[in-house]
């Protein structure tokens, strides 16, 4: 089969718009490798109502209506998170980028049976990228393990191997619905194990996109103009709260590692989700040490590691330039 010929890979996207995860929902649409079956939403950056409206507008910008959107988890599954990330991508959960609303209405399924229906209707094996809190998928592998199961992979931004982003300890994915990583993470509890790519903060910061980068894209036509804003937003926040002067597109890198797998460097490793109460809630200990028979549990995902910036930057940026808006569903226009 000739490469024009190959099929596109079935795709679901279980995320909390949150700037990043619109990144990562517009790559998929612009990515010929993949098919983009559904999203599944889940409250994160902002709550669960926020995060479907969001989903089904960035769909809409992007002219595909077409794909569904089944909401999730409206909380975590044991201990709701002192706080969300409105501090980071706004009340709104889209940098204060207004987009008009769609046409469409989110998927009466509701996430956990769109992704067992997916997964049951689907002939090629489905890969699913999860970008936000885990408590869908968590909720997914516990009611149709057998069905989660045939998932031809598990693609996850969340954890790091180093330090944390919503506490000095914790990633904020894995941090909002520690329990829920901890059964996807360690104990998926499943017949047959799915591949699991794990990637984190040390990856997704030093595969952030740049301010020069942010001009790239201002000068482009279609959507990559529109993500410009928020994406400043996205910057200036990480200034103001990390002291860093990057554009942190975590869950586009990981969406990226789906649609041209091999794009992120990984090792296999162990870990263990910190489901304590204390300071380090929510930490991801990731043991690298090779399977040398002292460790009684074996690896149980492939852990990002290094990723080329530039090359990562070059695909989020072509990409994204590529995607024309729909008529009339840009920011402050009025849909048609
Ligand atoms: O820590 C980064 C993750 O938290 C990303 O998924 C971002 O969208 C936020 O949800
Ligand atoms: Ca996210």
């Amino acid at each position: 089969m000739t490469e024009s010929h190959q099929t596109r890979r079935p795709l679901v996207i279980d995320c909390d718009p949150g700037i990043d995860d619109m990144a990562a929902i517009l790559l998929a649409c612009a990515s010929p490798e993949v098919e983009l079956l559904g999203i599944t939403t889940v409250a994160g950056n902002v709550s669960l109502e926020h995060t479907t409206r969001n989903a089904l507008r960035i769909l809409a910008l992007a002219g595909r209506q077409d794909i569904p959107v089944a909401p999730g988890a409206a909380r975590p599954l044991v201990i709701p998170a002192p706080r969300r990330s409105q501090t980071i991508h706004g009340d709104d959960g889209l940098g204060g980028l207004v987009l008009p609303d769609s046409d469409a209405r989110p998927d009466p399924r509701g996430a956990v049976e769109f992704l067992a229906a997916t997964v049951r209707a689907t002939p090629e094996p489905v890969t699913l990228v999860a970008v936000g809190p885990l408590t869908n998928v968590a909720l997914f592998y516990a009611l149709y393990p057998d069905l989660a199961a045939r998932l031809a992979r598990l693609v996850v931004m969340g954890g790091s191997i180093g330090a944390g982003n919503v506490t000095p300890a914790a990633e904020f994915n894995v941090w909002h619905d520690p329990e829920a990583a901890y059964r996807v993470l360690t104990a998926p509890g499943l017949p047959r194990p799915v591949p699991t790519t794990l990637i984190g903060l040390d990856v997704t910061l030093t595969t952030a996109l740049t301010p020069a980068d942010l001009d790239t894209l201002r000068r482009s036509d279609g959507i990559g103009r529109v993500l410009a804003d928020p994406f400043q937003r996205y910057l200036d926040s990480y200034r103001r709260v990390l002291g860093l002067e990057v554009v942190a597109v975590h869950d586009a890198v990981a969406v990226l590692e789906a649609v041209l797998p091999g794009s992120i460097q990984v090792q296999p490793a162990r870990v263990t989700v910190d489901t304590t109460l204390g300071p380090s809630r929510g930490n991801t200990a990731v043991d690298l040490r090779a399977e040398d028979g002292a460790t009684a549990e074996p690896s149980t995902v492939q852990v990002g590691v290094a990723a080329d910036p530039r090359a990562i930057a070059e695909h989020l940026l072509t990409r994204l330039s590529s995607l024309p808006t729909r008529p009339g569903s840009g920011p402050g226009e009025s849909a048609q």
